[in-house]
């Protein structure tokens, strides 16, 4: 197969057809307007792709994905995440050395700048954590500017990786009013975070292995997912050339909303609401089902999942194990585990292939490990990272690359007279 012959008004177009190393076929159309003066529409883009990429690979059908190549099941029972990081940015698993050396560089860049602390002392305490991990990203630029060579890029790439956790330790420390904990050079990125969110100067913390082990799990399976919402808001910003810490900072917001990464705040929110009001999970069914109500059962379906999504399998059967070792007894786990056993009989979510998400069980390891629910999608924001990153750098390095500028159908007015006020 060479080519799709697409035929328009009576005219034929012959469209390249090019194949990806899975067999995933794409239809050419940078030509097509050009030719024909007809564009695609495709709101939601779930049928249009937008680059070629060599980083992540999903299968929706078979339940599928795998970063560079490694199924996340190998890697989620066995890597670390600052590998899988490296995995990611640098396209192989690092042999010792360079794992050692890429550590290294993750560990003596995790200060930020003295002066950026006082920008926490403007927020209000109720401000959002994700707001805070934003616009502090957005501000690593007034620090950091020039990225002329490819060098300095990479110098930036491992600044952002290694201060994000800072910053989004210190934007919690903030919202409890407690003083900020540095980062300790002695410490592996995951032990650093948990240390940064949870130690205080009154008295000693050691970070419990098993809330690192589990931290370190969420951080691998969120690491990469392709061209989701946040990665093509980071690659588009990237596409005019602006920094890469503008870029992720626009792939932040793009995750908090609901029907993104901000779904894990709202399991738990909805979780809440149904045990708030006697466990009757079956009405809050109902009210899904239910297309004059706008009630969606929160981590529940997928753009590209139509069978499991591998990380929620694997997060189930983490959370039951998480929470028993903490000796945790969440009421909220056993709802979650009905809940999803009621939809997957269910006529309405099995014929529109509606499984549960990585966010629907991600919340309930990280209510057991003692994050509050608004640091949820914070959490989900530092996994991505990573993947961000890879995506921002393949892109810069991309010789087909273009700014992004989508077109759009017109259904406006036509051509009209202007009206003076006085005659209107
Ligand atoms: N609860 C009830 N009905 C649903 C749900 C849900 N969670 N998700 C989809 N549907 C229905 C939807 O109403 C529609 O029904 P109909 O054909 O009768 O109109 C059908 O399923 C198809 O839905 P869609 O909105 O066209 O599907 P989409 O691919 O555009 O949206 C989604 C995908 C994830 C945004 C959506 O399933 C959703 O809103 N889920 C809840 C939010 C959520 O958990 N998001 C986290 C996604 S995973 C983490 C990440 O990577 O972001």
């Amino acid at each position: 197969m060479t080519s799709a012959k697409l035929s328009l008004n009576g005219q034929e177009y012959e469209l390249p057809v090019t194949v990806g190393s899975e067999n995933e076929v794409g239809i050419d159309i940078t030509a097509l307007r050009s030719q024909s003066m007809a564009i695609t529409l495709d709101p939601g883009y779930g049928n249009t792709g937008a680059c070629r990429s060599a980083i992540t690979y999903i299968d929706g059908e078979q339940g599928i994905l795998r970063y560079r190549g490694y199924p996340i099941e190998e890697l989620a029972g066995a890597a670390r995440f600052t590998e899988v990081c490296y995995l990611l940015i640098n396209g192989h698993l690092p042999n010792p050395e360079e794992l050692a050396g890429f550590r290294n560089l993750l560990t003596y860049h995790s200060l930020i700048h003295e002066d950026m602390k006082k920008f926490f002392e403007g927020y209000p305490p109720s401000a959002h954590p994700m707001a805070i991990l934003s616009s502090m990203v957005s501000a690593l630029s007034t620090y950091y500017p020039d990225m002329a060579t490819d060098a300095h890029v990479d110098l930036n790439i491992i600044r952002l990786l290694a201060k994000s956790k800072t910053i989004a330790a210190f934007a919690y420390k903030k919202s409890i009013g407690q003083p900020f904990s540095y980062p300790r050079n002695d410490l592996s990125y995951t032990a650093n975070m948990l240390h940064m969110m949870f130690s205080v100067p009154a008295e000693e913390y050691e970070v419990p292995k098993v809330v690192d082990d589990a931290l370190n799990l969420l951080l691998v399976l969120h690491a990469d997912h392709e061209q989701n919402c946040s990665t093509s808001t980071v690659r588009l910003v990237g596409s005019s050339e602006a920094n890469l810490f503008a870029s992720v900072a626009a792939g932040i917001c793009a995750l908090w909303g609901p029907l993104h990464g901000g779904a894990n705040q709202k399991v738990i929110e909805m979780l809440e609401r149904i045990h708030a009001d006697g466990g009757n999970f079956h009405k809050y069914l109902d009210l899904a089902k239910d297309s004059k109500s706008d009630f969606r059962l929160m981590g529940f379906g997928h753009r590209v999942y139509k069978n499991f999504d591998p990380r929620a399998k694997i997060l189930k059967a983490s959370a039951d194990k998480v929470l028993k070792e903490l000796a945790v007894d969440d009421p909220l786990l056993e709802l979650a585990m009905n809940l999803e056993a009621r939809a997957l009989e269910d006529d309405y979510f099995v014929e529109r292939k509606l499984y549960p998400n990585v966010d629907f069980y991600s919340g309930i390891i990280y209510r057991a490990m003692g994050i509050p629910t608004d640091m949820f999608t914070v959490m989900f924001a530092l996994g991505r990272i990573p993947g961000w990153l890879a995506h921002w750098k393949e892109l810069r390095q991309d010789p087909d690359r273009r700014i992004g500028r989508p077109r759009q159908i017109y259904t406006g007015e036509t051509r009209r007279a202007f009206v003076s006020l006085d005659q209107r």
